[in-house]
């Protein structure tokens, strides 16, 4: 594959670093808005030429280097036996796992559940031009935790998931080793009908402590982290919330690694060895400002670190927004493309 952004993740030097936006496919769209009247979002999850039609849009519409699948990192919980329902406000699931005595017996893992999406993988392939680059992904095993024993609402801080990793902690192990599996089996079947990079988005990483991470979960993102990259794939890590939890990185852990908007991105370029490359950080807020002015002043701060750094990725510090103007978007974009290393 001829791609810029394929070339920065194996490490080749490229005229500019490329750019794309965590949820990018989705509600900043108008396109993607227009279906919403007609479909629910688990409708056009699980349409393969609606999915397929979405993954594609912020292409076309916003020039970006790389096209991220229309799905959710809520497939995995509901191949294990878990529903969820996305028609409020965020996914609610009738169960909780932390309702339950025995809660991995819960559990039945079916893969054939994650079957449609392989279709739209296909489908995504048989559309998209030759050299835009696919990016597949699945949740980190505890923010996808978090979902399963807590559920959403209650708080952004997943009280209930941080005690039963105190509390529960046999229990939680088995859970951790349950999603880790599932995550190995979608990951693999996603690279074998032709994804070309693969994102675990880590969201909830900083629910714990930095410690308790690497002792409890990090071990399960490098095995994912491992059989993605024996076929080649690159591997990108989204540890949202870590903070000086960055010092566990390293080359063994993920080929890049997303930097939230929490950190600068010259601190953590210090902080990670220099092979392992950076992706990162606009505070997606900027992106609400009014003056475009204000914008490129923000973007402009990118600049020195643009020209000393070649194993960069431009994106968000976490997904964009749903009231971001596309305008700002496309202006980010056009920023970074007439951007040439010096
Ligand atoms: O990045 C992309 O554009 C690809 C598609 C994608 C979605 N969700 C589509 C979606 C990806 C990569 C995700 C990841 C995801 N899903 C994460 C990790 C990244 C992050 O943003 O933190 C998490 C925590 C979820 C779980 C989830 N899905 C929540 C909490 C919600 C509701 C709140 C929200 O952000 O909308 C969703 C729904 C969801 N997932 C929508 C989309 C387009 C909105 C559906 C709609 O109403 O149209």
């Amino acid at each position: 594959m001829n791609s810029i952004f394929t070339d920065t993740l194996k490490g080749k030097n490229t005229s500019r670093p490329p750019v794309w936006f965590m949820r990018q496919a989705g509600r900043v769209l108008p396109d993607y808005n227009k279906l919403r009247k007609t479909y629910s979002f688990t409708e056009l999850m699980e349409d393969t030429k609606l999915a397929s039609e979405i993954t594609l849009m912020p292409v076309n519409n916003l020039k970006v280097d790389a096209a991220i699948l229309f799905s959710d990192i809520l497939v995995v919980p509901a191949a294990m036996g878990m529903k969820f329902n996305f028609s409020g406000k965020g996914p609610k699931s009738s169960v909780t796992l932390k309702d339950m005595d025995h809660p991995a017996n819960f559990l039945k893992p079916d893969e054939n559940k994650l079957e449609y999406i392989y279709r739209i993988i296909d489908e995504i392939n048989k559309d998209k031009s030759p050299d835009i680059p696919l990016i597949g992904f699945c949740g980190g095993p505890l923010t996808t935790l978090c979902y399963m024993i807590e559920g959403f609402g209650s708080s952004k801080d997943f009280p209930e998931t941080v005690n039963f990793f105190y509390q529960r902690k046999e229990e939680a192990k088995k859970l951790i080793d349950l999603v880790t599996e599932v995550s190995i089996l979608y990951a693999r079947q996603q690279i074998a009908h032709g994804i070309d990079v693969f994102q675990l988005f880590e969201t909830h990483a900083g629910v714990i402590p930095a410690n308790l991470y690497k002792e409890m979960i990090l071990p399960s993102v490098q095995k994912i982290g491992n059989a993605i990259r024996e076929k080649n794939t690159p591997f990108i890590f989204f540890p949202k919330g870590i903070g000086t939890g960055l010092n566990f990185m390293n080359k063994d852990i993920a080929d890049f690694i997303s930097i939230d908007w929490q950190t600068p991105l010259s601190v953590a370029r210090k902080i990670l060895p220099p092979e392992v490359g950076i992706q990162g950080n606009l505070d997606p807020r900027i992106l609400l400002m009014k003056n475009k002015k204000d914008i490129i002043t923000e973007l402009e701060k990118y600049s020195g670190f643009l020209s000393e750094n070649s194993n960069w990725i431009f994106n968000l510090g976490h997904g964009l927004l749903p009231n971001t103007p596309i305008e700002n978007i496309q202006t980010t974009v056009r920023w970074i493309k007439n951007k040439n290393r010096i």
